[in-house]
């Protein structure tokens, strides 16, 4: 089965977060079931660079801008190159220019990336057709949308990786679109007056998956549905919670290249060599007392508001605090404001560094998580293979991947970390203090490092089900003529490009 996934990020080559690392992992673990899955990716500066030796596929004009797709294969990923430089080429990341403010035309940029991916499930490119297109958030949201608009029968999964980001622009930019008229309607994209791809796409695929069972299940109602969760309630039968994996070789403590001991649970000792490294990397202060760290985007979401007023009871108990990220400046203030209370004690490094976030799980002893919300969140699946033990808020992703070291999981040795209430400063306090306990005991915490680095999250379990997903809905594809979901009026035809 051939797969068109489509994507604003992907693992090595352009990452804000785990949405890359999902891209660039599932594609390698879905091929053990026959599924060959290619990637359409914006060709930005920070992917057109490394990939030179490319082939060009084809010519043509987007949303009134000249464009080419280019076929590259880059580590182990089949990948098509959207390169239009009037939308990519410019400084900043994916999403933001140079100040970190959003590129004013994104939404012009991601419904050219969803209508490159419609003109490639159409037949675009010579030779190779997909059966099935998967949709990553809302930049690539729309995609459905123009699949609708031009007739064409494919089927369609969109994963939701965080309901936050919905691509929301105002109504002026419909027309810019070149959609049918009647798609700017509450059926379809009218969201508050506004316009919003992440509803086109919960409205129009024919599955809608997240990132874990518990988020699917949270997102269906107000708290966290973030103003969808009526239109999610309207496809709540073709909504599925796939629990993310990670890939194992790139975060694989016995052999990762940016840490200064490899190790497994058979040599955890060897994790002191890793604490040196990082202790003397992060100015911190040498000697006894276990290191929490934080790597993470420095968001509301994920919650470092919350630590900060932990952060006097972390050193007054004699352990010490890593904060790795970038983000808000608020939070960047308050946290460099903890480093010149505590020097050496607490140590924060604002950027974004690949290296870094590898060698702080491998020499960390815990890694807190104050999320507020999470889909599903990586880091506690990479701080548990790497023995960082993982103090999470209860909540989505978190809250099934993490077994609370409660008396009973501890005496079942199934425990892996410690649970707090989520969005609570005390309860998050209570969990650091019942983590300093436990690491004041070194056996009951190695029992406890042992346990975590033998959860399995590899990607094997979570692609074996969307591959299900895939063939089901291929299948009924290949069965009954396949009709997209229904909408109210049968669209007008359009066509998809010249
Ligand atoms: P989210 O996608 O919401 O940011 P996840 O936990 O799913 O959260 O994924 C975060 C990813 O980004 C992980 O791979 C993590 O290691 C990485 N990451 C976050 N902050 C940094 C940073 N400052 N430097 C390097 N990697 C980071
Ligand atoms: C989003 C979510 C995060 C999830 C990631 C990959 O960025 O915030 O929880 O792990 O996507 O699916």
């Amino acid at each position: 089965m051939n797969i068109l996934a489509v994507a604003s990020e992907l693992f090595p080559l352009v990452k804000t977060g785990g949405l890359a690392d999902v891209t660039g992992a599932l594609p390698k673990a879905i091929a053990q079931y026959d599924i060959r899955v290619r990637t359409l990716l914006p060709g930005y500066p920070q992917v057109m660079r490394p990939v030179t030796a490319r082939v060009k596929l084809a010519d043509f004009t987007l949303l009134g801008a000249r464009a080419s797709l280019w076929s590259v294969f880059h580590e182990g990923l089949d990948l098509v190159i959207l390169d239009c430089p009037e939308l990519y080429e410019r400084p900043g990341g994916p999403y933001v220019d140079e100040d970190g403010v959003d590129h004013p035309d994104n939404w012009r940029r991601f419904a050219a990336l969803s209508k490159a991916a419609a003109c490639i499930a159409a037949g675009l490119l010579p030779g190779w057709k997909p059966d099935l297109v998967h949709m990553h958030d809302w930049q690539s949201a729309l995609t459905c949308a123009y699949l609708r608009a031009a007739g064409v029968s494919i089927p369609t999964v969109l994963t939701i990786h965080n309901l936050a980001f919905q691509g929301q622009f105002p109504t002026s930019v419909f027309p810019a679109l070149e959609l049918p008229d009647d798609f700017r309607g509450i059926d379809h994209m009218e969201y508050y007056d506004d316009i919003c791809f992440l509803k086109a796409g919960i409205r129009m695929a024919d599955a809608v998956t997240t990132v874990s069972p518990t988020y699917a299940r949270e997102i269906l109602v107000e708290d966290l549905g973030m103003g969808l969760q009526g239109v999610l309630a309207t496809r709540r039968d073709v909504m599925h919670g796939i629990v993310n994996g990670i890939d194992t070789d790139v975060w694989n403590p016995a052999t990762d290249p940016h840490i200064a001991a490899n190790y497994d649970y058979r040599s955890i000792g060897r994790r002191r060599v890793n604490r040196m490294k990082l202790v003397d990397a992060c100015g911190l202060e040498d000697g006894p007392g276990a290191i929490f760290s934080v790597v993470s985007r420095l968001t509301w979401q994920k919650g470092l508001d919350l630590l900060v007023p932990v952060i006097p009871g972390i050193v007054d108990r004699g352990a010490k605090l890593i904060v790795h990220g970038q983000g808000d400046r608020q939070f960047v203030a308050w946290l460099l404001e903890e480093v010149k209370r505590y020097p050496g004690k607490v140590s924060v490094k604002i950027g974004y560094d690949e290296a870094t976030a590898h060698l702080i799980h491998a020499g960390s002893d815990a890694i807190i998580q104050p999320s507020r919300f999470e889909p599903c969140g990586l880091t506690q699946l990479y701080a548990l293979r790497y023995g960082a033990i993982p103090v999470v808020g209860r909540t989505g992703g978190l809250a099934e991947t993490i077994i609370d070291a409660n008396d009973a999981a501890m005496s079942a040795r199934v425990a892996t970390g410690f649970q707090f209430q989520a969005g609570s400063v005390e309860d998050l306090y209570h969990a650091i203090d019942r983590a300093l306990l436990t690491y004041d005991q070194p056996a009951t915490w190695r029992k406890l490092q042992t346990q975590a680095m033998k959860a399995d999250f590899s990607w094997a379990r979570s692609a074996r089900h969307y591959a299900s997903l895939f063939s089901r809905l291929g299948e009924k594809a290949r069965r009954v003529p396949f009709r997209p979901f229904h909408v109210r009026q049968p669209a007008p035809r359009i066509a998809l490009h010249s």
